[in-house]
């Protein structure tokens, strides 16, 4: 972990925030590379988890919501975490991470009563100052605020999760978009929770981006998918929760999830979406996904069915939630009827439905961090962020070879011509460069290309790949198409251009 936070800070993906004034802790900054990493990945989970059906859009709610949606929410009562304080020295820590750290296993969704029994029957002392620790309590985690002053301050909170904006907006939204089901909304947005102990970096902070997709729907049509034809023989790679001890991942097909797993087709279609996404378009691979089952006591205090998308981390030692597939039941939307007053029942040709819902919910950061520690290689010479083509932050270098004899103004030439084609670009022309392909391989950029002296006389330029640091010469009228089918996994590295030799081992 600490070579994937070096790496970050070095090369500008994320880094604590307001550091120079000491920071605090849970709150960091996407720099540079992390933003347009950040927004690379967005768009592929807009275009992919929206583009599923013509009745899906995105809206952006406020992050700031009365007293009211939270008590409507259950988040007022359930949207704690257990906390235990040393009588020693004070501090306060997540009763459940410390039996994790003591025991090695997962000990989430504990009650604090269960979670005191176990520290006093294992002895578990503060892992700061080894004192006595105190009966575990809860710790609401939404932040609230007061806004607005004198008489007319109003008691709110920084929403916890961004599918409550979604909730509040669901009648005038069905409205607006002709009263037609399933009606999925999606949010791409700041969450906010006051973690006890914020820790790992990106993975677990106190302000957090999800993109989340609600889809309501009939809850008599759940065990049908228009498409589920499609899906059916495709494999789902599950841990179930019989499968706790042993961690064994099991290849089903989904219409087995179906009649075995008795999980209904409409939630199946989305959970073979959801690997689909990370398979194919993110090229997460597939030994290191798996959809685990929580148990009752490990879910979400509003799901029926819960399955989290986890990718095995080596900097975090093993399998991490990275996503969650909620059957959330009518919890919300019945919560928000009876605090409100406002009806959320709709009538659809003579039948009354409270909608159920069906949450997509993706940690934006927690992705990103995953798609750093699956990517990163060190290897003899230098450090590479292999990421996979449409996440890359920049997608190619440009570097004249010397600052000298018109390359510069040759190179930004051919950055201006790229520019226009929606590529991402970086140009470089300090340093050797030997030093500037290590630069872009720590920032993951796949691909580099050099003007020479030869560029001047035949209008080609080297292509150098970042994974295998091989180098071919392609004719600048080809370039962005070169560049582009390279991106794009459609063509053999190769294959784009005429092969050459690198000059030397240290300029590779
Ligand atoms: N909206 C689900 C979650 O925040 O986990």
């Amino acid at each position: 972990m600490a070579d994937i936070l070096d790496i970050a800070k070095r090369r500008g993906f994320f880094w604590q925030s307001s550091l120079i004034h000491g920071g605090i802790a849970g709150f960091y900054d996407y720099a540079h590379l992390g933003t347009a990493m950040k927004r690379k990945w967005e768009n592929l989970w807009r275009e992919f988890f929206i583009g599923l059906d013509e009745n899906f859009y995105e809206i952006e709610p406020s992050v700031v919501m009365p007293e009211n949606v939270f008590k409507a929410s259950g988040h007022l009562k359930h949207f704690v975490d257990p906390v235990v304080k040393c009588k020693k020295c004070g501090t306060p820590e997540r009763a459940d991470h410390i039996m994790e750290s003591f025991l090695g296993e997962s000990f989430e969704g504990l009650t604090a009563e269960e979670l005191t029994k176990l520290i006093k029957k294992h002895n578990v002392k503060c892992p700061k100052c080894k004192g006595s620790l105190e009966k575990a309590g809860v710790f609401n985690m939404l932040f609230p605020l007061n806004v607005g002053a004198g008489k007319s301050v109003a008691k709110a909170y920084l929403t916890g999760e961004t599918a409550q904006g979604v909730y509040v907006n669901f009648k005038l939204e069905f409205d607006a978009l002709r009263r037609k089901l399933p009606m999925g909304i999606a949010v791409i947005g700041k969450a906010f929770r006051n973690e006890i102990s914020p820790r790992n970096a990106i993975i677990r902070m106190r302000e957090f981006n999800q993109a989340e997709l609600q889809i309501f729907f009939d809850p008599d049509t759940i065990t049908e998918h228009p498409r589920f034809k499609e899906i059916q023989n495709y494999k789902l790679l599950i841990r179930p929760v019989k499968n706790k001890k042993s961690g064994k991942v099991n290849e089903i097909l989904c219409k087995d999830v179906v009649s075995k797993m008795k999980l209904p087709k409409f939630y199946v279609y989305y959970m073979a979406k959801a690997q689909q996404f990370y398979l194919d378009i993110l090229q997460i691979p597939k030994k290191k996904f798996r959809f685990r089952e929580l148990s009752e006591e490990e879910r979400a205090f509003y799901n029926k069915y819960h399955f989290d998308v986890e990718i095995d981390l080596d900097t975090l030692g093993g399998f991490r939630e990275v996503a969650g597939i909620h059957y959330r039941t009518d919890h919300d939307l019945k919560g928000h009827q009876e605090v409100s007053g406002e009806k959320m029942v709709v009538n659809l040709d003579g039948k009354n439905i409270l909608c159920h819902v069906l949450e997509l919910s993706f940690g934006v950061d927690r992705n990103i961090y995953a798609l750093m520690d699956i990517s990163f290689r060190e290897e003899k010479n230098r450090t590479v962020l292999s990421f996979p083509g449409p996440v890359t932050p920049i997608d190619v270098g440009i570097f004249p070879l010397v600052n000298k004899d018109r390359l510069p103004e040759k190179a930004l030439e051919i950055k201006n011509i790229l520019r226009g084609s929606g590529l991402s670009i970086f140009y470089d022309d300090s340093g050797s460069i030997g030093r500037r392909y290590r630069r872009m391989d720590e920032a993951g950029t796949g691909l580099c290309i050099t003007i020479d002296h030869q560029t001047l006389k035949d209008k080609t330029v080297t292509v150098r790949d970042r994974d295998t640091m091989k180098q071919i010469r392609v004719k600048i009228d080809k370039l962005e198409k070169a560049i582009k089918d390279l991106i794009g996994n459609d063509i053999k590295f190769e294959k784009a251009g005429k092969p050459i030799k690198p000059k030397t081992s240290k300029a590779s």
